[in-house]
């Protein structure tokens, strides 16, 4: 590559998952520390970051369109952006990606990206560079502290306290991507936690691949899990909301049940992947529990927490899944009745073992079966959000709506709730659920 100037300006485009968010949002501040301003809207930047996503076929093609596109619109000004390939493509795919696509002067795992200021040194000098070192204790350390400068926080923030995944289900790319679990320490997360608050956050949705497997040691030396430390974070008196964000059912514990009782700023809403709901392919898919086990877990949170609202991720089309096998995950939806959930088509993944597995369904088979599933999914999402009106809750406002007055924020159960009246970004607003839709509501204050 030829040399070229230092890169003023940057954009870091993120897909996939909200820990890609945290991470996008990481990378920024190194930019940002040396000097690189957000390139303004609608402006092409000197320094692209695509942050990608392997988690499915589709997520992963998307990074070469994109190059494509960003290397011809560079031909066409004259002015080439500098780009970067980070998260969990650059991680799997970082070889071929260098080969394929010349126009890549980067290429930074999702557990490396701390060193990605030293690449574009060396890019700027027209050397191509390559770090998919695992695993991401070190990328923590050495990332500097959150909100050092004027920056303020959006309302709602995230936080990584976990990463990494050792359950390896056999479908999934991330125990390769993301590599083994790790824990970040209490004293980062607290540090970090409180910085966000300082800065204005008012919510904070702690993040993991398996976030309910983080474990640590508290002040004192005393071994704590995920309800320890939610109880910690619910101490920071401008902290208002906690939520939690993913969860295997084999990491729900007593005390992370009990929390959901007792904790008011724990909101009440769990996102617990179930993805089939017969035990064959659930034993396929490697994962420790059943049907019936994880209604059992899902009965102990409700009893601890009535109000609480569900949210599950859902595969059909696994390999060797019949027709019957299907309408065990139809049943277990019309029994636990989600209020808000995710369905994916079955992806190979490649170096995943389902990928080589026997019985690959057709995709015709696979489109109907989520056609069937979403059919369900979205009017089990609208009976909850119908039995919402009448209730009255805060409202946590997020941004302002396309009408004068108009605004749109979060209620206790993650639903988008929009209300017109005196309010102001980060305010928790008091307001009646008037009119439900499928993906919104109307409040009144
Ligand atoms: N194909 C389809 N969906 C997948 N997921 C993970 N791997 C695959 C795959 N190979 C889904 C799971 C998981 C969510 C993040 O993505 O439902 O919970
Ligand atoms: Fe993937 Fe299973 Fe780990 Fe979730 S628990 S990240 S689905 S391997």
């Amino acid at each position: 590559m030829k040399p070229t100037t230092p890169p003023r300006t940057y954009q870091v485009k993120s897909f996939g998952c909200q820990m890609n968010v945290y991470d996008g949002e990481r990378m920024a501040e190194l930019l940002a520390e040396k000097g690189i301003a957000p390139a303004p809207d609608g402006e092409e930047a000197d320094l692209v970051v695509l942050n990608t996503c392997h988690i499915r076929e589709k997520a992963a093609e998307k990074v070469y369109s994109d190059i494509g596109r960003l290397a011809k619109a560079g031909t066409e000004t004259g002015r080439k952006p500098l780009i970067a390939v980070a998260g969990c493509v650059a991680q799997a795919e970082g070889e071929e990606i260098m080969a394929r696509a010349p126009d890549v002067s980067m290429v930074v795992g999702p557990q490396a990206y701390h060193r990605l200021p030293g690449m574009i040194d060396k890019a700027v000098s027209g050397e191509r560079a390559t770090d998919t070192d695992m695993p991401a204790d070190a990328k923590f350390a050495a990332l500097p502290p959150r909100y050092s400068g004027r920056r303020k926080s959006a309302p709602s923030a995230f936080l990584t306290i976990q990463e990494g995944c050792d359950k390896f289900c056999t479908y999934c790319v991330v125990p390769y991507t993301r590599g083994a679990e790790i824990s970040r320490p209490y004293s980062q997360l607290v540090d970090e936690a409180r910085k966000l608050v300082e800065a204005g956050a008012k919510e904070i949705t702690l993040l993991g691949q398996n976030v309910s497997a983080w474990s640590g040691e508290d002040d004192k030396g005393h071994p704590i899990g995920m309800a320890g430390l939610i109880r910690a974070l619910a101490k920071l008196p401008d902290l208002a909301r906690i939520r939690y964000t993913t969860s295997h059912p084999a990491d729900m514990d007593d005390a992370l049940i009990e929390t959901h009782g007792e904790v008011e700023k724990l909101m009440p809403y769990l996102h617990l992947p179930v993805q089939s709901g017969n035990d064959r392919v659930l034993k396929a898919m490697n994962r420790s529990h059943t049907a019936e086990s994880y209604l059992r877990l899902l009965e102990r949170f409700r009893t601890a927490r009535p109000d609480l609202a569900l949210s599950g991720d859902f595969i059909v089309g696994f390999p060797g899944e019949t027709e019957a096998e299907f309408e065990d995950t139809l049943k277990i939806v019309d029994e636990v009745r989600y209020a808000q959930a995710y369905s994916f088509k079955y992806s190979p993944r490649p170096g995943t073992p389902a990928a080589t597995m026997e019985g690959q369904v057709a995709k015709e088979i696979m489109d109907d079966r989520l056609q069937r599933l979403q059919a369900r999914l979205n009017r089990d999402q609208l009976a909850f959000n119908k039995a919402s009106v009448g209730k009255t809750c805060e409202v946590l406002v997020e941004r302002k709506g396309k009408h004068p007055g108009q605004w749109l924020g979060k209620s206790p159960w993650l639903q988008s709730v929009w209300f017109k009246g005196e309010a102001a970004i980060g305010d928790l607003v008091e307001v009646e659920l008037v009119e439900a839709g499928p993906n919104s509501l109307q409040g009144e204050i």
